[in-house]
């Protein structure tokens, strides 16, 4: 069977992909890379695009596609809170012209990625699939909106659909982790502290009526996840309707951190603040229905979970980090080799941000070495693997962080953090900054290797 997954190189798309692939069905991948990451693709047809793009017409075609799994879409709660039009542009519009390309081009089969966040603050918990669905967020609505839509479909046009709805995804598989960008999931913020990547992890409120007083979740393996989408594709021919996707046990904010401090043995330091708007303060599944109609059961519990995304932190994590550096980089100068040593090591790629000629002799009087002959040398490096050049002032390394998105910023310059125009930036995108790697460029800053060499 060939399937085309929408959101194929984000976290469950892409796990999912490959579970696809073990058990035997051919995979096409669409996704416009706006979130996910080109290095959690598997070695499948993939199609840059939107789920929008009249070209997603074409792939079905050209790969004779018979069902779609549809991953694409925005996922944080309160990016959705703060930019509703956003959710409803990416998710619900986006989501309306994909059902109308699949009809369009006869495929009546679709599994699609619907959420725990429609059932809003539920008054029955373990909460079953006939809970009245009330979002309190907009993401919960955009998918709640699909869900009627998917319904109409089946109803009008016979379109065959299976929504699953998950609740908190976690964990780690087949190399692949938790990347979002900026993180807003618990699991891997708390492993983030342990990692020493942040200094703290900060509780959203602890008066909520709960035990301890901390917002409870149901985490789920993703590979449990992964595993619901292949039984909900052998049964779609018999079977459309609405899936939870839960472990049926819940676990609170301090629970998760508890058990991460266990299996990382980092003391992992917290701060209560306040309470986020929008969240709900127990969402835990029944998944009775799943087990009866698909047979599916959850079959990792939570220390699993934390166990194999602390693995992948620890082990896998890095060779898929970006990291990004700038500055003027005279490549025979010791400190500024250095620094692009340093900056390697911190993960998988490198990309260096070059000042142009007219930026160094701004900025120390003249250029030492042109701009030609340091891009020729520091692409020469073994640690760089690319070499792009700044084309105006500050602005150029700022707007090159926006197109990036790296992972790290790995600042060499001998200016404060507070100081450059790149912190903001940073802050807003998640990009981890860096310093202290040019220390052997501060102390001898006015001296270029070119003067000592002269
Ligand atoms: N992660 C969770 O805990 C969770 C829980 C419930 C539901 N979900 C749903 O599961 C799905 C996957 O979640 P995830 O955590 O893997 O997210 P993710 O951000 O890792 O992956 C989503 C992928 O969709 C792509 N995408 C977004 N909009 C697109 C568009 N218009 N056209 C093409 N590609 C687009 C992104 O680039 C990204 O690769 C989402 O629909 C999400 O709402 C996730």
């Amino acid at each position: 069977m060939n399937i085309l997954v929408t959101g194929g190189a984000g976290y469950i798309g892409s796990i999912t992909v490959r579970r696809l692939l073990e058990k035997g069905y051919n995979v096409v991948i669409i996704d416009n890379l706006s979130r996910g990451n080109k290095f959690s693709i598997p070695d499948v047809p993939f199609i840059q695009c939107d789920v929008a793009d009249e070209k997603v017409g074409e792939v079905i075609k050209q790969y004779n596609i018979q069902a779609v799994i549809h991953f694409a879409a925005y996922a944080y709660v309160g990016e959705s809170v703060e930019n509703p039009g956003l959710y409803f542009e990416n998710n619900l519009k986006k989501s309306l012209i994909l059902l109308e390309t699949l009809r369009k081009n006869n495929v009546n089969k679709i599994i699609f990625s619907s959420t725990c966040s429609t059932y809003g603050d539920p008054e029955i918990v373990p909460i079953t699939e006939s809970e009245k669905q009330a979002p309190i967020n907009p993401y919960g609505l955009t998918k709640l909106l699909i869900e009627k839509a998917l319904q109409v479909y089946n109803k009008n046009y016979g379109l065959k659909f299976i929504a699953l709805r998950y609740f908190n995804a976690a964990g780690a598989s087949y190399d692949v982790g938790e990347h979002h960008r900026p993180e807003t999931h618990l699991i891997p913020l708390v492993l983030d502290v342990a990692f020493g990547r942040r200094d703290k992890i900060k509780i959203f409120g602890n008066d909520y009526p709960t035990p301890d007083g901390t917002c409870i979740r149901d985490y789920i393996h993703v590979l449990d996840i992964a595993d619901a989408h292949i039984l909900a594709l052998e049964k779609l021919d018999s079977i459309s309707g609405f899936y939870n996707i839960g472990t049926g046990k819940g676990n609170s904010v301090k629970e998760i951190i508890e058990a991460c401090r266990k299996i990382t043995g980092h003391e992992i330091p917290v701060e209560i603040v306040e309470r986020r708007p929008g969240d709900p303060h127990v969402l835990v599944a029944d998944y009775k229905k799943i087990q009866q109609d698909l047979g599916w059961v959850p079959k990792q519990d939570i220390n699993d979970i934390i166990r194999d995304a602390w693995h992948w932190h620890n082990e896998l994590e890095k060779k898929h980090l970006t990291v990004v550096t700038s500055g003027y980089f005279d490549p025979i100068h010791a400190g500024h080799i250095e620094c692009i040593h340093l900056a390697k090591q911190l993960g998988g790629k490198l990309i260096v941000l070059l000042n142009n000629d007219q930026q160094c002799a701004l900025k120390k009087g003249k250029a030492f070495m042109p701009l030609g002959e340091r891009k020729i040398i520091l692409e020469a490096l073994r640690d760089v693997d690319e070499v792009f050049i700044s084309i105006d002032e500050d602005a150029s390394v700022c707007k090159s962080l926006e197109a990036l998105k790296p992972d790290i910023f790995a600042k060499g310059g001998d200016r404060l953090i507070s100081e450059i125009p790149e912190t903001p930036i940073c802050r807003r995108l998640g990009i981890q900054i860096i310093d202290g790697l040019g220390a052997k460029i501060q102390s001898s800053s006015d001296l270029t290797g070119l003067k000592q060499i002269i």
